[in-house]
């Protein structure tokens, strides 16, 4: 038996496709292993939605390359960086023996038997066509264990936001249809999942056959499926009849990751968003209307090439005005062959010191929020459904509220079931607390022995 280790950066996406390399890989008799330094295979599934994530996936390589001199191992690099930067991974790195994008992941095993046979480099990054496009169905099996899972519903963007490499490395939207989506939600119930979050780079487009609403309403009637998330979404695409979605269905949970990126229409405008500040809070205060406790998170980039202190403020009031639950804010980064890198010196940089003190201030007055807004919980019940123990202290267990907080909590509920929790007390991302009541579990009691395969996620 042989030995694969795969590094995962970057995104959700990405998580689920090294779920399909891995097997992918399993047919060819290739064991999942948590390190590099017995691995026969080493596979790097990379992400360039940043700067910083490109630049850890070339040291990660450096450290790999020891493996290769004294084991043999094959190196492989997948993912999104291997699509848009094929050439210059060959060149730069000559001990990395084949290169493959994300539509190729079911070719895996081939590229594998022809780097051994015939010990030649081997690149794979050709497009497959929508209509010829075939998702990989997960193997519910590497799910067991788990009480949440990730479903892919769509791959690709057609957007053409000027700073993201996304549409240049996933290329086109393609949507998987909803029989197929709704086949592996009860597929997962068979194992004792019960929650599934639909994922996409922008699942509100989704086009499976029936609408993104339908699609959600229908994977909440799956039997067994008690919550249903999803994301990523673009303001523009947030429809009525989502927004209906969340007023009548409970089991779509109540959180909502709506990605903003600036709080200035200038800068909106620049980054090729086709939303207002004003259109963007219509939305929301419509969304509030349906589910008036729901709590939104979202995506800000500071230090947009032209972003003026002005246009800053105006990020920063709309922070303080939404009250996020949570916010993911990054430092802008030029990536090749978008927009905004092309225009970057016509538009004017921020320079890195302006990018920071403004990160900083963002993060501080997230913080402040996300604090006063969890503090809110302390002395109410809430329902968690048990994910396991606590990663801080393995005598507590752990979970999530309909808000997607983390609770961890002093109790036995078993993973997969739905506990109510006392909160006692919160910080900025979680909360703690003492359990109530559990529910006791219906179909399946997972083993607590029985883990996925490992995935190192950077
Ligand atoms: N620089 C900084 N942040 C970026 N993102 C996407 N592209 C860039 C970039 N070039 C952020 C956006 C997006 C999140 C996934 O990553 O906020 O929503
Ligand atoms: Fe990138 Fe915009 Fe598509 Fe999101 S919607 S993946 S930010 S191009």
């Amino acid at each position: 038996m042989k030995r694969v280790f795969i590094h995962t950066f970057g995104c959700q996406m990405n998580v689920n496709d090294t779920m399909r390399m891995s097997e992918a890989l399993g047919s060819m008799a290739y064991t999942p292993t948590p390190t590099a330094d017995n691995a026969d295979l080493i596979i790097l599934n990379t992400c360039s939605i940043r700067e910083k994530a490109e630049d850890k996936m070339l040291s990660a390589l450096g450290r790999y390359r020891q493996v290769k001199l004294q084991r043999g191992a094959l190196i492989g690099v997948g993912g999104c960086v291997a699509q848009q930067e094929k050439n210059r991974i060959l060149e730069r790195v000559p001990y990395v023996d084949f290169v493959f994008g994300p539509d190729a992941i079911a070719k895996l095993p081939e590229i594998i038997q022809r780097v051994d046979a015939d010990r030649v480099r081997v690149v794979e990054t050709a497009w497959v066509d929508s209509e010829r496009y075939v998702f990989p169905s997960a193997d519910p099996n590497t799910s067991r264990g788990k009480a949440t899972e990730f479903i892919t519903v769509m791959k690709g963007c057609d957007n053409v936001c000027s700073f993201c490499v996304v549409p240049h490395t996933r290329g086109r939207e393609v949507s998987r249809p909803f029989t197929e989506v709704l086949k592996e939600a009860a597929s997962l119930t068979t194992v004792g999942v019960r929650e599934v979050t639909l994922v996409g780079q922008n699942v509100n487009s989704y086009l499976g056959g029936i609408s993104f609403a339908q699609l959600l309403l229908r994977t909440a009637q799956v039997p067994g499926i008690e919550r249903v998330r999803f994301t990523t979404s673009h303001p523009h695409d947030l429809s009525d009849e989502l927004i209906e979605a969340f007023r009548v269905e409970p089991k779509i949970m109540g959180h909502f990751h709506l990605p903003v990126q600036s709080g200035s229409n200038e800068v909106l405008k620049r980054m090729r968003r086709t939303y207002t500040v004003a259109e963007y809070l219509e939305r929301l205060e419509k969304l509030r209307a349906a589910r008036p406790d729901i709590a939104v998170t979202t995506d800000i980039i500071v230090g947009f090439p032209g972003e003026t202190d002005a246009d800053f403020e105006q990020t920063f009031e709309l922070t303080e005005q939404v009250r996020y639950a949570g916010q993911f804010s990054f430092v802008y980064s030029p990536r090749p062959k978008t927009g905004a890198a092309m225009k970057e010196a016509e538009w004017g940089s921020v320079p890195h010191e302006v990018k920071i003190a403004r990160l900083e201030r963002l993060n501080t007055l997230q913080k402040r929020i996300s604090v006063e807004l969890n503090a809110a919980s302390v002395g109410q019940t809430v329902e968690v459904l048990v994910e396991g123990s606590s990663k801080t202290d393995a005598s507590r267990r752990f979970g999530r509220t309909s808000h997607n907080r983390t609770v961890n909590f002093d109790g036995d509920a078993p993973i997969g079931a739905l506990a109510l929790v006392h909160i006692e007390h919160a910080s900025a991302s979680a909360l703690g607390g003492k359990q109530v009541s559990v529910e006791s579990l219906p179909a399946i009691v997972i083993p607590e022995a029985v883990v996925a395969p490992e995935v190192c996620v950077a």
